[in-house]
């Protein structure tokens, strides 16, 4: 699957999203290693905290398919009614693609037409991963 075609996913799944308080409408969709995607968008909530981004509803419904082994993940967001631009993943969403990716995921940003990818390891230099764990 191409950057594009992942990024199509994302911008489709971005309809989903439920986010009556910023108005910010995030859709990504997570590649697995044997060509499964999986997407998901943002869900907010009236106490503010328990608000979950795109990626991690994208990795968490993965996971709890069985998935671990991912490749890429693309992402689109921005103000709700008009389309898409470069949106990066928040820091909580690079520590949790760190739990599961290798250095080499791809998170791909921008927009069909226009879109680069970049790896995790530039997105997240010196992460703590479950390697630090390991006595
Ligand atoms: N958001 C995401 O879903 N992914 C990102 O990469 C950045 C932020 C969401 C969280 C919140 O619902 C809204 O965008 C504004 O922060």
């Amino acid at each position: 699957m191409t950057h594009s075609e992942l990024m199509a996913k994302a911008v489709r799944a971005r309809r989903g999203a439920y986010a009556p308080y910023s108005r910010f409408a995030v859709g990504a969709a997570l590649l697995c290693r044997d060509g499964s995607v999986y997407t998901g968008c943002n869900i907010e909530n009236a106490a503010y905290t328990p608000t979950v981004c795109a990626e991690r509803v994208a990795f968490f419904k993965a996971v709890s398919d069985g998935h671990r082994d991912f490749a890429a993940i693309a992402i689109s967001g921005g103000p709700m009614g008009a389309p898409g631009t470069q949106t990066a993943p928040c820091g909580v969403c690079r520590q949790v693609m760190m739990e599961f990716c290798t250095p080499d995921f791809e998170i791909v940003l921008g927009t069909e037409d226009d879109c680069r990818a970049y790896t995790l390891s530039e997105l997240l230099p010196l992460g703590f991963g479950p390697e630090n764990l390991k006595p």
